[in-house]
């Protein structure tokens, strides 16, 4: 398997691969991979020749005071796991590779990156889109696969995508959670065990809240207090949000019509935990 460091090394991999007629998939992370990562690596295997895995902890995504610096990482091990995984690549650029002195572009999409994860978290959108758009320049793959998780960044990356007329197939793949229902996530690390059990009460409400509609249950604002209730239950997590939107638009939405995503950030500790399902009535 292939470590690229560099712009100029990615570039000439890529354009070997596809003078050779290899159809090239990415998926972007920040590393230390697990099980959520894996599935993407799957299904970016089954549509393509060659994969690349990038491994970059982006620092323009993250806000004063949030946890870039102490975001987990564990190059070796992810080297190990991509390789089983079979992947062909991993392009893994240093800071300055990916914004050298003088760097002063942004890429931003201005309205699906407004609500939830948007209110607290201004900047984080245009440090994704950023990220992934000089990775995809970088890589040049033909389909990148991104995980349903952070339902908001792969709404968000689509309309880069069409916006920005980028030749790239984005494909999304569903939440991969651990046994007993809590989304795997890197920055699961930082919970305490008691911290651990509390928040499982963000995967029990969202099922509960998926239930509630199957039942009949139309009013997001029930359902919205619903959800808040049990996480409040646990005395433990700290709500940045829990709401219902439309899952194209994202606005708020009060009424369930078709379908809506439910979606929620909560503090455990120092751990910003997002979880989300998607409701529908039928
Ligand atoms: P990271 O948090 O490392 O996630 C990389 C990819 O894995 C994202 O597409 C994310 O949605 C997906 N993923 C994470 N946990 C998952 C889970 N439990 N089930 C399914 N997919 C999961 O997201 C980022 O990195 C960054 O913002 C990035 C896109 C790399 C840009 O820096």
């Amino acid at each position: 398997m292939k470590i690229v460091r560099t712009v100029h090394e990615m570039h000439a991999f890529s354009k070997r691969m596809r003078n050779a007629a290899k159809i090239v998939s990415l998926v972007p992370t920040m590393g230390f991979l697990h099980e959520g990562h894996l599935s993407l690596m799957r299904e970016a295997e089954k549509r393509s020749d060659v994969l690349v895995v990038s491994i970059f902890v982006n620092p323009i995504q993250f806000g004063p005071g949030e946890d870039y610096e102490a975001y987990p990482r564990n190059f070796d091990r992810d080297k190990e796991m991509v390789e089983r995984a079979g992947g062909d690549c991993i392009y893994a650029p240093s800071v300055a590779e990916m914004y050298p002195e003088g760097y002063q572009t942004r890429v931003q999409v201005a309205q699906v990156t407004q609500n939830l994860c948007g209110l607290t978290r201004p900047t984080h959108f245009d440090g994704v889109t950023t990220v992934v758009a000089k990775l995809f320049n970088a890589v040049t793959p033909h389909v990148a696969v991104f995980g349903e998780k952070d339902f908001q960044q792969l709404r968000v990356i689509k309309q880069m995508v069409q916006d920005l007329n980028m030749d790239i197939d984005v494909v999304g793949m569903p939440i991969v959670r651990e046994a007993d229902g809590l989304a795997m996530s890197s920055r699961n690390r930082y919970l305490s065990p008691e911290e651990r059990k509390a928040a499982l009460s963000l995967s029990q409400s969202l099922f509960e809240a998926r239930e509630m509609v199957l039942s009949g249950e139309k009013n997001t604002a029930v359902l919205e207090n619903h959800v808040r209730g049990k996480i409040e239950s646990t005395g433990m997590g700290r709500i940045d949000y829990v709401k219902v939107c439309d899952t194209l638009t994202l606005q708020d939405c009060s009424r369930i019509e078709d379908e809506a995503v439910m979606a929620l950030a909560v503090y455990f500790g120092k751990a910003r935990l997002i979880d989300n399902i998607v409701l529908r009535t039928g």
